[in-house]
């Protein structure tokens, strides 16, 4: 019997829907595979904020890093400012917990049409490796002259070599592992200062995975790409915002950003990994228990993998690919009427 500390933290809006729904699979398959996992569910939210003025307590990392895993949901709710929720809560866990990898599968499924006549189940396949804690995402900058005529925001966007170098080595060698082919998302028309940097690092590193083939693509070319050619891609590494950005139309064109998963990872394992949907709070479908909870289950089943646990990982995806194929079960944003529950059951229905 292993067992595992998991840390919840459902936060907002549809992430007190989906975390549940994603706890539900976990504890089907762990019961079969042998794994105990053990939770503590922690508050941590806007509402919180609002009842006590801070999104987490000031120990609040250090609570965390006792576990072995974050399962997070969403944080940000309408009243609470977004960089509220934002800077107090998720930001702090990616950077305290050196989180720099953000790994975002994208895959079609049979029976989620992609919502591009030519991405066929099977053939789009790949992941984004999202660099997590730097770039353009810099605590740098500010706003000056509120109100005035000459009011003005700057961020300096902040990559370093450290930074970029370990994001990119562990792009290359996910690309090892997988089809063997890494493409870059940059803009290094020099217009960027920081993108030639970027790609001056990138070749260097490749230089150390000679089993890789891979090449760049300046970002708004890649986006694209991403529609008219989506079964070309294998991994893509991109700095911050541009892999925010790309997973969101990567999402979308898997059928829609409620399957989409996301793991912020640690690989040295120095401190605990955070496993959460690429999806927000949705305050528009909140507590009508109609939320898609795919990329929460599938964000659990990453968790799994990421603890070792490789075959009941595998299950949870393939009873993911199953109920699609199989069933016409599908939570509205997917055109179905089943709701976060009904659409769970039919998931476990099939472990
Ligand atoms: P969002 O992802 O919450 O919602 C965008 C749209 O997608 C909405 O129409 C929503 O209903 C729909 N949607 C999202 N997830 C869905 C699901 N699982 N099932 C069905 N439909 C789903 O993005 P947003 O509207 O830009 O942001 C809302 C709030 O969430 C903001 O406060 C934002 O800061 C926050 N946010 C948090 C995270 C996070 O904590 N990781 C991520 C993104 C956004
Ligand atoms: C995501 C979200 C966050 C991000 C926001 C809410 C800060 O969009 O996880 O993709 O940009 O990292
Ligand atoms: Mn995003």
């Amino acid at each position: 019997m292993t067992t595992h500390r998991i840390a919840l933290i459902p936060g907002d809006g549809i992430g007190n829907e989906v975390i549940p729904a994603a706890r539900r699979v976990l504890e089907t398959v762990g019961a079969q595979h042998g794994i105990t996992l053990t939770y503590d569910s922690f508050d941590w939210s806007c509402e919180r904020y609002v009842k006590e003025g801070a999104m987490m307590p000031s120990d609040g990392l250090d609570t965390l890093r006792a576990y072995d895993a974050i399962l997070l949901g969403a944080v940000g709710y309408p009243g609470v400012a977004d960089h509220v929720s934002l800077w107090g809560l998720l930001i702090p866990i990616r950077r305290g917990f050196q989180q720099y990898v953000n790994l975002r599968p994208i895959r079609v499924f049979e029976g989620v049409p992609s919502p591009l006549r030519s991405a066929k189940a099977g053939e789009v396949d790949f992941a984004i490796v999202r660099e997590n804690v730097e770039g353009e995402y810099s605590e740098i900058g500010g706003r000056l002259n509120r109100g005035l005529p000459e009011e003005m925001a700057v961020q300096e966007a902040v990559f370093t070599r450290k930074g970029v170098d370990r994001v990119v080595d562990y792009a290359f060698d996910l690309a090892r592992r997988r089809r063997g082919v890494l493409t870059s998302a940059t803009k290094s028309n020099g217009i960027v200062h920081t993108m030639p940097f970027w790609d001056e690092r990138v070749a260097e590193r490749a230089a150390r995975h000679p089993e890789v083939r891979w090449d760049q693509e300046h970002i708004d070319a890649l986006a694209a790409k991403f529609v008219l050619a989506p079964e070309r891609f294998d991994v893509v590494v991109a700095s911050n915002l541009f892999g925010d950005i790309l997973s969101d139309l990567a999402a979308a064109l898997a059928g829609g950003i409620g399957i989409a998963p996301a793991a912020n990872l640690n690989p040295e394992r120095e401190f605990p990994s955070m496993f959460e949907p690429v999806h927000g709070s949705a305050p528009d479908i909140a507590g009508l228990g109609v939320a898609n909870p795919l990329g929460a289950i599938w964000s659990a089943a990453m968790m799994l993998d990421h603890l070792g646990h490789g075959e009941a990982a595998g299950r949870i995806t393939a009873a993911i690919a199953a109920v699609l194929a199989t069933t016409s079960v599908r939570t509205p944003d997917l055109g179905g009427t089943a709701t976060t529950d009904e659409f769970t059951d039919a998931l476990t229905a099939l472990l």
